[in-house]
């Protein structure tokens, strides 16, 4: 059973070996598998409990959790961030494939129906790809696209062609903002791309295109990082930067850093534009730089008071999804590892709720400068986004995994390679194991690996910068099998 696989690896064992002197791991996370059961239990147990806990209250919409009770504040779904928990419903149905899942995500999907024709402000789009988004990438059900087309047709609405944006929200006068434009709106191209994708109405796909440009030529600074809020004039020239949510109008707020990567490799996803995965790279390399020892950011990276100061939980967590998919796009083990890190970081007692009865399964968000940390459920939302792309992404590279208990011997990734590759094994009996690199003429390396191995699966990550660039073969000997496989060398 395909969703039944995150229960093999509790019996993976991990071990790397390296051809030559210059180790390195670029997968060095993948021992930490163990996360994603711990993940998924949690999740399960904390949504079991919100399910519960809701069911007494008047609005449906879990949004932030109580500071003194832990338990969920809840909206209607009017609310910026009420899409989240129906996403986060259609994700445990990925994750587990348990019917309940399907029926709950439903039903808080339909109740997100009559916010499509809203077009008083940009979060249409959240509101909307969390919940029927969601919901139609997995079902397909042409009534969810029509309301994802609606959606889509009530954020145009909000495009200026003057300023070549989506404007976020109304004039502001208490801010002095004509047609404010902030860095989140990036995330709700999505529900432009999606809708254009399945419609063929491509003039919102072409809205998004320029949204994002827009974003780019305004919102970037040069070192990498991004404002808040870009504020146009009439005209479409820049009426000022600023920002709301951050220490000081240079500031770097870290949701809002996050917000960006996630969303310009999302623009990427349906454009292939070399822009967008340039941009993408930029702001995370920002953000990669940038983070604290635990892996996730302060609320504000430029904040004065820092180490005094709240982290936010739901900006890591935004950040991991993206920047696994951003790995995808890039092959840079960087972005991958980076994002693992963060998930454990998460998953430990600092920021997860396994050890305390809250009620969402992240702690430690901050929602506003000054505001104390709390669970929000757009944190576990992206969490668990997260969670099925690292999986995805591990089934995709190791798909033999699935049959590990056998005697096997994985494909090298990546392959090509350039220096750095690696392959899984897998062993069925206990006993010696010799694992060789030999040239194509037969000759041999290189001696992999030569030992003892009890059954399960191990990793071999290979380095192979002082080999000439070429075809190898890589064979592994375990009492009286042989499999072997080629892999090629690009220097
Ligand atoms: N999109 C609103 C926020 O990130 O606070």
């Amino acid at each position: 059973m395909k969703l039944g696989i995150y229960h093999l690896f509790t019996l993976l064992i991990f071990v790397t070996a390296n051809v030559d002197l210059s180790f390195s791991q670029p997968y060095a996370d993948l021992r930490n598998f163990l996360f994603l059961n711990d993940a998924i239990n949690l999740a399960d147990q904390k949504l079991e409990k919100t399910l519960e806990e809701i069911s007494f209250h008047k609005t449906v919409h879990p949004a932030h959790t109580d500071t003194v009770t832990g338990e969920w504040i809840t909206f209607d779904r009017n609310e910026w961030t009420s899409g989240f928990f129906a996403g986060t419903l259609w994700f445990m149905y990925q994750l587990t494939g348990e019917e309940k899942w399907q029926e709950y995500a439903q039903k808080w999907t339909h109740d997100m129906k009559s916010t499509a024709y809203k077009s008083s402000d940009h979060d249409v789009g959240f509101r909307i790809v969390g919940s029927y988004g969601n919901g139609f990438k997995l079902t397909d059900q042409p009534e969810y696209l029509k309301i994802i087309l609606q959606g889509a047709y009530s954020l145009s609405k909000r495009y200026n062609p003057d300023i070549g944006a989506v404007k976020s929200w109304d004039p502001w006068t208490e801010l002095n903002a004509v047609n404010p434009v902030i860095i989140d709106n990036l995330m709700n191209l999505e529900l432009l791309f999606l809708a254009a994708k399945h419609s063929g109405r491509n003039e919102w796909k072409d809205i998004a295109i320029t949204h994002a440009n827009t974003t780019i030529e305004h919102h970037l600074r040069q070192d990498g990082s991004t404002y808040h809020i870009v504020d146009f004039n009439k005209n479409g020239s820049v009426n000022r930067k600023f920002t709301i949510q951050g220490y000081d109008k240079n500031s770097v707020w870290s949701r809002g850093q996050a917000w960006a990567i996630y969303g310009f490799t999302m623009a990427y996803r349906y454009t292939k534009n070399p822009d967008f995965l340039k941009a993408a790279t930029t702001v995370a390399d920002y953000f990669l730089e940038n983070l604290p020892v635990d892996h996730v950011p302060w609320y504000d990276f430029r904040e004065p008071a820092i180490p005094n100061t709240t982290k936010d939980a739901s900006a890591a967590a935004i950040a991991s999804s993206g920047l696994i998919e951003l790995y995808s796009f890039t092959n840079n083990p960087d972005y991958f590892n980076n994002a693992v890190d963060i998930l454990n970081s998460l998953m430990s007692d600092e920021y997860s709720s396994k050890q305390t009865d809250d009620s969402s399964i992240l702690l430690r968000s901050t929602i506003h400068r000054g505001d104390s940390e709390r669970g929000t459920i757009y944190a576990d939302y992206y969490f668990l986004e997260a969670i099925i792309r690292y999986k995805n992404q591990i089934e995709s590279e190791f798909p033999y995994l699935e049959t590990q208990s056998f005697f096997q011997l994985g494909q090298n990734y990546p392959n090509p390679f350039n220096n750095q590759t690696q392959f899984y094994y897998s062993v069925e009996n206990a006993g010696n194991v010799n694992i060789d690199l030999y040239n194509l003429a037969g000759r041999k390396i290189k001696t992999l690996f030569s030992g003892f191995r009890e059954p399960g699966s191990y990793l071999i990550q290979v380095n192979a910068s002082n080999l000439a660039s070429g075809f190898y073969i890589y064979a592994i000997q375990s009492h009286d099998m042989r499999k072997s496989k080629k892999m090629l060398l690009i220097q």
